[in-house]
């Protein structure tokens, strides 16, 4: 039976339950990762606790819990589970408090996770997309649960038939709702730079490893709505997406409006790696 982690113990989903005055309930006071499963192994464990750690210093946390005993959490919740693909969801509050915004009343962490099949849903037939004003706050690097605003931006893109809204800050692109972006321009793959509007990606990161390794043009650069629109192809990476091509957006054809040939290539090399990582 499959088995959600709560607080220090393991039981099924329908038994585990959070108090009302839970700071991520009342004020979205928490952080998440998100940590894709191939081949029943953990991709990228520590690049994943890396960035959590980032994440809990910058809301003002210390760790509950060590990677140590984090990676031995993961592995029972992935053992009872049958599927060989699936995502790690983890999430931690700041905890139980008064309803009060002090930070410093608040001293037991919330700690869950849970495991879940990945389902591909040919994805990688290619998405459609629209670009919509990055309507977030300033500190998007925080992987935060506060995730209001990109709920709001997946419903936008679903309204418009697509799967994605690409955000635009100030005439750039930043990333998707629930994504890194690249794109194909003039024989280069150019990328946004990290800061504070765009989340670290774990699956951006190693893409931009891949590209390197194999001598592929990139550019760790700002792009600008007329740079997306004249893309030939565009991608859209997470650790449950990998990469996914856009093949249309705001209604206009990407490229050919099919997964480009470049997108081919470098999926090529993307499951290569994870293959070799996970067997
Ligand atoms: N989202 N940017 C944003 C805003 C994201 O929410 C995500 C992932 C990414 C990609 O990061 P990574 O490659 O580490 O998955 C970029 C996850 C999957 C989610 O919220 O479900």
């Amino acid at each position: 039976m499959s088995l959600v982690y709560l607080n220090g113990e393991f039981k099924p989903i329908e038994e585990a339950s959070v108090n009302v005055l839970d700071r991520g309930f009342i004020f979205g006071d928490g952080i998440y990762e998100v940590i894709p499963v191939f081949n029943r192994k953990i991709f990228r464990f520590d690049e994943h606790m890396r960035r959590l750690e980032t994440s809990l210093n910058k809301i003002y946390m210390k760790s509950p819990v060590s990677s140590k005993e984090l990676f031995s959490i993961f592995e029972q919740l992935i053992n009872s589970m049958e599927e060989y693909d699936q995502s790690i969801y983890l999430h931690i509050t700041r905890g139980v408090s008064d309803r009060d915004h002090d930070i410093s009343i608040a001293n037991e962490p919330t700690v869950f996770a849970m495991s879940r099949p990945i389902r591909k849903n040919n994805l990688y037939l290619g998405v459609k997309a629209i670009t919509h004003d990055d309507i977030r706050w300033q500190y998007c690097d925080i992987k935060a649960t506060t995730l209001l605003s990109s709920v709001l931006l997946r419903h936008k893109a679903k309204e418009e038939g697509s799967r994605e809204a690409i955000l635009v800050r100030d005439g750039f692109v930043t990333e998707g709702a629930a994504s890194n972006i690249f794109i194909h321009l003039d024989d280069k793959i150019y990328t946004p730079p990290k800061t504070n509007h765009v989340l670290p990606g774990i699956t951006r990161d190693l893409l931009i490893e891949i590209l390197l390794d194999y001598k592929i043009p990139l550019k760790e650069e700002a792009i600008s709505v007329d740079m997306l629109s004249s893309a030939s192809e565009i991608w859209l990476t997470s650790s449950t997406w990998e990469i996914v091509p856009v093949v249309e957006l705001n209604g206009n054809l990407v490229g050919e409006g099919n997964p480009g040939p470049l997108w081919k290539e470098v999926n090529i090399l993307y499951q290569e790696f994870k293959r070799n990582y996970c067997n």
